[in-house]
C-alpha cells in the first residue's frame, strides 16, 4: 500500500482537525515516509522513526552554517519567513532553533529553573493562581472552560517564574498566539504582518521589563538571566529571544492540552469517576492526556548527513517532519493506542519531544495539569459537557478545542 492510495494529506482541512488520527494511521501503514510537497519535507509517523530522528545529533533544527546564504534566503522566501526583521532576530533564532554549542549554552543558562525540584517549589503559587481564577467564577455553573479559565493559567504561571507581572498576562497571551500561529503551515501575508507586529511589541515589552529588573532585581528568572548576561553568557537578542520563547512555548500548548484533556475526561465519565475515587491516579492520567492529544503534534529536523530511514537513503539537507501526534498512537509502541487508559505504564509518549530539544517546560506543564485537575475534582462534584460537538483548531502544528462549554456544580 502506498500513501497516495490511501488518503490525501490536507492538514488545514476541517476533516483533518476532526480526526487527524485516522490520517496518521494511514501514514504509519504506508511503506515509505510521506513526501509533503508543499513544504518540501518527509513526514515521519512511526514512533521508531520519529524517535530515531529526534535523538540523532546529526539531525538539527537550523541549517545555519550548512547551507549557502543564497539557499538560506531562497528557503526563507519560500516559507514566507523573510522581510520580518524582529521575527528573524528573536523568533526564528532562539534556543529552540539553535543547535550544538549555542543550543547547549543557551539551554544550560535556564535549565536549573525547570528541573522537577525547582518547578515543584512553585506549586503553592500555581495553586493560588488556580484558586483565584476559580473563585472569580464562583456562582457560575456554565462556563466556556477555555476562555473563562484555561487561557489565563499559563501567562500567570510562566509570568511568575520569569518575573512578568500578572497584569500583562492577557497581553502576553495575545502576542504568543499571534506569533505561534505563524509557525503553522499556512503562512499568509496577513498572518505574517500580525506576527511581526506582535514580535516587535513583545520585544519592546521585554526590553522594558529587563531594564526595570536591572534597576531592582527580584527573585525571578529574568533577574538571574541579567546576572548571566553580565557574565557574558548572552547577547541582548539571545536574552530577549530566550524570555520570549519561554513565555510563548508554554502558552497555547498549555491551554490546548487543558482543553483536550478536559474534553477527553468528559467523553469518559467512568474515568472521571475513577479519578474522583482515586486521585493518586492523576499523574499517570495526565501523562495519558499528553499522549492521547499532544497539543504540539508536529516539529521538524534537517539532516546534516545522508541518512537511512526504513531502508531508504535521504540526502544531506533533507527536512523531516516529526509527527509526534502520530508516533503517540503507534501500535508498535503502545498497546491499544486509540484507547485512553489512565493507568498506562510505561507511557513513553513523545508529546514533549525527545533528545536535545526535549521540552524545557515539561515539569511546568505537568504541574499545571496536576494542580488544575486535582482542584477541579475537589471543588466540583459534577462536571459535564454542555455542547454537542466540540470543534478542534485547524492546522498541523497545534491541536486543541476551539471552545469547550461545560456545566459544573
Ligand atoms: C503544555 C504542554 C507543552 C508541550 C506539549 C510542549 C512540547 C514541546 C515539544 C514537543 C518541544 C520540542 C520541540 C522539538 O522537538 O523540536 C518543546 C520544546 C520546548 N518547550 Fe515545551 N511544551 C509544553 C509546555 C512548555 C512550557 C510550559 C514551557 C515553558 C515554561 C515550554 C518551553 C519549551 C522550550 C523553551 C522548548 C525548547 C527546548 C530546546 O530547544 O532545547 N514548553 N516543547
Amino acid at each position: 500500500m502506498t500513501y497516495s492510495d490511501t488518503v490525501k494529506f490536507d492538514p488545514l482541512s476541517r476533516s483533518f482537525s476532526e480526526d487527524p488520527y485516522s490520517v496518521y494511521k494511514s501514514m504509519r501503514e504506508a511503506d515509505d515516509p510521506i513526501y509533503y510537497e508543499d513544504h518540501d519535507m518527509w513526514l515521519l509517523s512511526r514512533y521508531q522513526d520519529v524517535a530515531a530522528v529526534a535523538t540523532n545529533p546529526n539531525m538539527v533544527r537550523s541549517l545555519e552554517g550548512i547551507e549557502s546564504k543564497e539557499d538560506a534566503a531562497e528557503r526563507q522566501r519560500r516559507a514566507n519567513w523573510h522581510d520580518m526583521p524582529y521575527h528573524e532576530r528573536v523568533v526564528q533564532f532562539s534556543l529552540l532553533d539553535s543547535d550544538g554549542d549555542i543550543h547547549r549554552r543557551l539551554r544550560r543558562q535556564v535549565f536549573g529553573e525547570f528541573t522537577t525540584a525547582a518547578v515543584a517549589a512553585h506549586e503553592p503559587i500555581v495553586q493560588r493562581i488556580v484558586d483565584d481564577l476559580l473563585d472569580d467564577l464562583e456562582g457560575r455553573s456554565d462556563v466556556e472552560f477555555i476562555e473563562d479559565f484555561a487561557a489565563h493559567v499559563p501567562g500567570l504561571v510562566i509570568g511568575h517564574i520569569l518575573g512578568a507581572p500578572a497584569e500583562h498576562a492577557r497581553q502576553m497571551r495575545l502576542w504568543s498566539e499571534q506569533v505561534v500561529r505563524f509557525f503553522d503551515v499556512d503562512r499568509t501575508d496577513e498572518k505574517k504582518q500580525i506576527a511581526e507586529t506582535a514580535t516587535r511589541e513583545f520585544y519592546d515589552f521585554l526590553v522594558d521589563l529587563k531594564a526595570e529588573r536591572q534597576k531592582l532585581p527580584q527573585n525571578d528568572l529574568i533577574s538571574k538571566m541579567i546576572t548571566d548576561e553580565a557574565a557574558g553568557h548572552y547577547s541582548q537578542d539571545e536574552f530577549i529571544s530566550t524570555c520570549m520563547l519561554i513565555l510563548m512555548a508554554g502558552h497555547g500548548s498549555t491551554i490546548d492540552v487543558l482543553g483536550s484533556g478536559m474534553h477527553t475526561l468528559l467523553k469518559h465519565p467512568d474515568v472521571l469517576k475513577t479519578l474522583r475515587d482515586r486521585p493518586e491516579a492523576l499523574p499517570t492520567a495526565i501523562q495519558e492526556m499528553f499522549r492521547y492529544e499532544p497539543p504540539l503534534p508536529f516539529f521538524h529536523r534537517h539532516a546534516m548527513e545522508q541518512t537511512e530511514i526504513r531502508g531508504r537513503d535521504f540526502p544531506k539537507g533533507t527536512t523531516f517532519g516529526l509527527l509526534y501526534g502520530a508516533a503517540n498512537r503507534d501500535p508498535a509502541q503502545f498497546d491499544d493506542p486509540d484507547t485512553f487508559r489512565i493507568d498506562r505504564s510505561p507511557n513513553r509518549h513523545v508529546a514533549f519531544g525527545m533528545g536535545a530539544h526535549l521540552c524545557l517546560g515539561n515539569n511546568v506543564a505537568r504541574l499545571n495539569m496536576k494542580v488544575i485537575f486535582e482542584t477541579l475534582l475537589r471543588r466540583y462534584s459534577d462536571i459535564s459537557l454542555a455542547q454537542d460537538k466540540v470543534v478542534y483548531k485547524r492546522g498541523l502544528s497545534v491541536r486543541g478545542p476551539e471552545a469547550l462549554n461545560i456545566h459544573w456544580s
